[in-house]
């Protein structure tokens, strides 16, 4: 029989827990999302996020285990995202999973959260390494080569803000609420991405950062000319900001796929999107154009393993435990873990090391 992991991810908001068999086969999942508790003060709280996760995460594991008719013991292994992230919420998961590890003497795997969204293309499509991956989440905007489990290296990354992050503060600025990028998606059906000539970030440079404070900018100083009339005027705006976002995110993967493939003649590259921001359909369409023009192929795993779950996590912890990376359990939750030790920090460094 496959061997099956218990998967654990709490590094952020979403409370996920799922059973995944080293087959591929998804025995169970379950996400408790606290999207309602940070709302009202329009971004992530930690302390809150991290006592939402002591309250949910017993509950989310007795239902999987039941749902699956599991008992701790048949386990092969439990699985937890132990960075990088807010460090009170991975402590919950870690911990948990520690716990459950040693009442029923299971291995750990300690699983990175960017490995884990880096792995998930290939639990739902099967893709083999390597390949390219666009990391675009609410907290991350990076563009990694996967080369194999614990292999990247990383071809660019953003200066400033991640592009969740930056859908998130536009989304803001227009009082259209949090999570920001649904909205603003939802707002730029209606509106003209042609209206408003906003700037490219990083459009014609060399290289794979990003950047998108300039264009946040440009977006506040629109409002502000429009006064008024901005009101009415937020379907342009949201059209414009995704129509302008789309172009810098296709040119930035461009070069990345430029330098994939001399990294890499012999393969035809796979372009692998994943991260919240991956839901995007602006964002997917013009990836799709991308890929169609330089010969690869694009894969996006569904939008529910696209944000955080305990899927991935299990499916990353299946991975290593293939391999045989199991890790003590006096291993140490990180606020902090890049995916790419060897990166230059994009962002600067910090008392902790790189940020991620
Ligand atoms: O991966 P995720 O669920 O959580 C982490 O940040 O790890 O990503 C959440 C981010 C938020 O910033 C949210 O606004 C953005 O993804 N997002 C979107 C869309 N759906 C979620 N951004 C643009 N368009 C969307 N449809
Ligand atoms: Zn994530």
């Amino acid at each position: 029989m496959a061997r099956v992991v218990l998967g654990i991810e709490t590094s952020c908001d979403e409370t996920g827990v799922a059973l995944v068999a080293e087959d591929r086969r998804i025995l169970a999942e379950a996400v408790r999302t606290q999207v309602e508790e940070h709302a009202l003060y329009g971004g992530v709280v930690p302390e809150i996020a991290a006592r939402a996760h002591v309250e949910s995460l017993d509950r989310l594991v007795r239902k999987v285990m039941d749902e699956a008719g599991l008992g701790f013991g048949e386990l092969a292994a439990v699985a937890a995202t132990a960075g990088p992230g807010l460090i009170g919420g991975l402590l919950v998961g870690l911990t948990t999973a520690k716990a459950i590890c040693l009442v029923h003497g299971l291995p750990l795997v300690a699983v990175n959260h960017l490995e884990a969204h880096a792995l998930t293309a290939r639990l739902t499509d099967d893709v083999a390494f390597p390949y390219l991956l666009l990391l675009v989440s609410g907290g991350h905007c990076q563009l990694v080569e996967v080369n194999g489990v614990g292999s990247y290296r990383r071809l660019g990354s953003t200066v400033d803000d991640a592009l969740g992050e930056a859908f998130d503060k536009v989304a803001k600025m227009l009082g259209l609420g949090f999570p920001g990028g649904p909205a603003v998606e939802r707002a730029a059906a209606e509106g003209d991405p042609a209206r408003f000539d906003f700037p490219r970030p990083m459009l014609g440079r060399p290289g794979c950062a990003f950047s998108f404070s300039g264009l946040k900018t440009a977006v506040r100083q629109t409002i502000l000319a429009l006064g008024p009339e901005a009101r009415r005027a937020v379907p342009d705006i949201c059209a414009s900001f995704q129509a302008a976002v789309a172009a810098s995110v296709a040119d930035r993967t461009r070069h990345a796929l430029a330098r994939f493939r001399t990294h890499h003649p012999e393969v035809e590259p796979t372009l692998v999107v994943a991260g919240g921001v991956a839901a995007n359909a602006a964002l997917r369409a013009a990836l799709q154009a991308l890929v169609a023009r330089t010969s690869s192929r694009l894969v996006v795993p569904p939008p529910r393993l696209c944000t955080d779950n305990g899927t991935m996590i299990a499916w990353a912890g299946a991975e290593r435990l293939r391999l045989g990376h199991t890790d003590p359990l006096d291993t140490r939750a990180r606020a902090r873990w890049p995916l790419d030790p060897d990166a230059e920090p994009a962002l600067g460094g910090g008392v902790k090391g790189a940020k991620a």
